[in-house]
């Protein structure tokens, strides 16, 4: 996870937030590298869906009715167990105490653990996670507003409008991509759990009785989504929730896991939530949340499917996965260690970085043409510092898949050199094919 976190930070993929003050904890920014694999990721996710006959999107906003996460049941339920070390004064996730070290100086670099077992922690509390905030100019009690802790809700309570608007009917899907945040008690493993972050969720009406054979469907699909973008299938498992684990809400619950340096983490939740939270905002709104059907004259509360992907996290499983060092030949004859980041062509932030062999002959001028040429297309990146294999190397750890090369024979006829990141295989190709060859292999 240290090199990762390093190659984030040198490469522009993630920046601690606020960083020249010291960092917020729980809150990362992504760089120029970090916004593009973020917004490919999403990007790639949203195609997947709506490029569905039956899915719809939509994008609600982050501050909702206080009486919606009533409804949803976080105001009661969405608390962990929290307790207070009176030796250090931090605070712990009353189950997360074995590997969270403890905050006292006294007691520098010794596990919570033991100051629980000296007998030195309160009593465990419940502590919600939701951020409060304040709407309007009075700061009491009637203006209290919620951060989303999740996405979901937003696709909820519009439910029947969505329907309405697209005429569809059960069973469809609608899709959401943005931000929630959680006041989690102890934040930890880089972007695996941060206060903010982005869900790309998209909840599936289904008439009842069909729920179960959808939840299926819904649960292979999305394992399914994560390898055809270069997920390695022996990296990510099921993990089935037991009767103890499963949400309020959830009558089944699937989580897609990946094995981080650190363990086996949840990426996404795969959940069959029945007709929960439709009756609940039918009973909290006074509004009716049933479904009309005109075909057979029937009314009905759909149950839903939802899958419900942490776009951070996924973010930070395909850096993770696309992560290798290895032995490579360098110009004299040796080998040396490269860094590779061997993400998918279509997730790569940078798709072509151009180079001149030499920095005279004219070849600048034409690797800059190349690039005029390329950059309407995708993102290029134009290098003319340092050894060629130098160049290689810098592209490599920033995951781009192709660098295209103006040499001497390009003076004569025209063509380039084009190499894969990964084979390292290159092969001569005429520069006026360029566009189509890069997008062929990227897009
Ligand atoms: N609507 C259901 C829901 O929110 P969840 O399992 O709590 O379910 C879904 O969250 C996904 O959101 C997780 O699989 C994870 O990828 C992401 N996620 C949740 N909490 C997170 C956190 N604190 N930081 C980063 N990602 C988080």
């Amino acid at each position: 996870m240290e090199k990762i976190v390093s190659l984030c930070k040198r490469r522009g993929y993630v920046f601690q937030s606020s960083e020249i003050y010291g960092g917020l904890n729980g809150c990362w920014d992504y760089g120029p590298l970090g916004v593009e694999l973020l917004r490919n990721i999403k990007e790639g996710w949203w195609r997947a869906m709506t490029s569905r006959e039956d899915v719809e999107g939509i994008d609600a906003s982050i501050l909702m009715h206080p009486r919606v996460w009533e409804a949803s049941g976080h105001v009661e339920n969405f608390t962990d167990p929290m307790v207070d070390c009176r030796e250090c004064k931090a605070r712990f996730r009353a189950d997360q105490i074995a590997d969270a070290p403890c905050g006292s100086p006294a007691y520098k670099g010794r596990p919570a653990s033991r100051c629980q077992a000296d007998g030195k922690f309160t009593d465990a509390r419940r502590f919600n996670l939701m951020f409060k905030t304040f709407v309007g100019p009075l700061e009491d009690s009637s203006s209290v507003v919620y951060l989303r802790p999740e996405t979901a809700q937003g696709i909820f309570v519009n439910f029947l409008n969505v329907q309405a608007a697209s005429r569809q009917r059960p069973p469809f899907g609608i899709a959401q991509i943005g931000k929630a945040f959680r006041n989690e008690i102890n934040t930890k493993n880089f972007l695996f759990r941060t206060r903010e972050f982005e869900q790309m969720e998209m909840q599936f009406f289904v008439p009842p009785g069909s729920d179960q054979k959808w939840f299926e469907y819904w649960k292979e699909e999305r394992f399914r989504w994560f390898q055809s973008l270069g997920m390695k299938k022996e990296k990510m498992h099921f993990h089935r929730h037991d009767a103890g684990e499963l949400a309020h809400y959830a009558r089944d619950a699937y989580d897609i896991e990946y094995e981080f340096p650190f363990g086996w983490g949840e990426i996404e939740g795969i959940h069959n939530r029945s007709d929960f939270d439709l009756t609940r905002h039918e009973q909290f709104s006074g509004k009716s949340m049933k479904f009309f059907d005109e075909q057979t004259k029937e009314r009905y509360t759909p149950f839903i499917i939802e899958t419900s992907a942490g776009a951070s996290r996924s973010f930070m499983a395909f850096l993770v996965d696309a992560y290798r060092e290895e032995e490579a030949p360098t110009a004299d004859g040796k080998t040396e260690t490269r860094v590779v980041l061997s993400l998918h062509p279509r997730l790569a932030p940078i798709k072509a970085a151009v180079f001149p062999l030499v920095n005279r002959d004219g070849m600048p001028e034409i690797a800059r043409g190349i690039v005029s040429s390329l950059r309407p297309h995708f993102r290029v990146f134009y290098d003319e510092s340092g050894a060629v294999g130098r160049r290689y190397r810098r592209q490599d750890e920033a995951g781009t898949p192709y660098c295209i090369t103006v040499d001497s024979q390009t003076l004569q006829d025209r063509t380039v050199t084009v190499r894969e990141r990964d084979s390292m295989v290159q092969e001569r190709v005429s520069g006026g094919d360029l566009v189509a060859y890069i997008r062929e292999k990227t897009l």
